[in-house]
């Protein structure tokens, strides 16, 4: 497996081509035909190969929609995604309420390819597309006392059957260390195999941390807070002990019920190891230079 910063690979090599027709069609839909122009070199950060869209696309987990793996892609057509609009607030210099469009305009579109490993043990290859995180931060002009974000997601019952059970204290929350936001890894997407997200997915902006286990890519965001202390954050509110809230991908420390030092990649047959930062240690292992992994999981 090849791991780090790859030579460059144009993503349709590896990509169904019917599935990128419709891209140029989808770039005028949010707006981001004129960045389009301005758009950043195409980087393959994996030469795993991607997992299906019918798989991506069908083994979900999106709570809100059921606890099942297939209960989102069944019913996330509740979802209404258009119009959508993100509230930025904190200790930052353009806070506002800005509608999906507005809050993307002139940022590079990036493809990228990267893993993603569920704390249960799974893992999938996701060609994403979207915006680089620290782009849009920039955009938004981060305070000196911003030290952290904070993502909510949505949580409406009206459009959730999901919400009716607790099995967290809605709405979902993640949060980011500013430096892990601004890695260059870090991605708002906003599509997969070059076609705009499906509600199961995430529709109309997630985030992706592809280092960290896949809980802390929140769905459908809503809201970005630009904060001085921690935030807290869904999973580690419910079981700190479970789920960490820096939550990198560790073989060395297993979760209660899912051992972390191997992954059911879906489609394989047999396990595979699982690495140390999901493969991406070279880029992001300076993060953390000095902090106990094992304690601060
Ligand atoms: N975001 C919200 N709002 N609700 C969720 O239940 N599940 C998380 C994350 N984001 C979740 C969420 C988990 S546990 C994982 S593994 C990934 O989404 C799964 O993303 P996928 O279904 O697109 O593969």
């Amino acid at each position: 497996m090849l791991i780090g910063r790859p030579a460059e690979i144009p993503s349709r090599e590896i990509t169904d081509p019917a599935l990128y027709a419709s891209r140029r069609e989808w770039l005028a839909s949010v707006g981001l035909l004129a960045a389009s122009a301005v758009r950043a070199p195409i980087r393959q950060d994996t030469d795993d190969k991607p997992t299906p869209y019918d798989v991506i696309t069908t083994y979900n987990n999106y709570y809100e929609f059921g606890t099942d793996k297939d209960d989102p892609a069944k019913n996330a057509g509740s979802l209404r995604t258009k119009p959508w609009t993100v509230t930025v607030e904190g200790d930052v210099k353009r806070p506002g309420a800005y509608p999906l469009d507005d809050l993307l305009k002139g940022l590079p579109v990036v493809e990228r390819t990267y893993r993603m490993r569920c704390v249960e043990a799974w893992s999938m290859v996701i060609p994403w597309m979207g915006v680089e995180l620290g782009a849009l931060i920039k955009k938004l002009e981060p305070g000196t006392r911003a030290k952290y974000l904070e993502f909510t997601t949505l949580a409406d019952p009206k459009q959730m059957p999901g919400l009716g059970y607790r099995v967290l204290d809605w709405p979902y929350v993640e949060g980011l260390r500013m430096d892990e936001a601004m890695h260059p890894l870090t991605l708002i997407a906003t599509g997969i195999y070059g076609k705009p997200l499906l509600n199961q997915n995430g529709a109309p902006l997630r985030l992706t941390v592809p280092w960290k286990y896949g809980f802390k890519g929140g769905k459908s965001i809503v809201r970005i807070r630009f904060l001085e202390t921690q935030p807290k954050t869904s999973w580690n509110l419910s079981a700190p002990h479970e789920y960490g809230f820096f939550a990198n991908v560790n073989p060395r420390v297993h979760h209660p019920r899912w051992r972390q030092d191997q992954e059911r990649r879906l489609g394989e047959f047999f396990k595979r190891p699982t690495l140390p930062f999901n493969g991406y240690a070279d880029q992001v292992a300076s993060l953390y230079a000095g902090m106990d992994l094992k304690a601060n999981y």
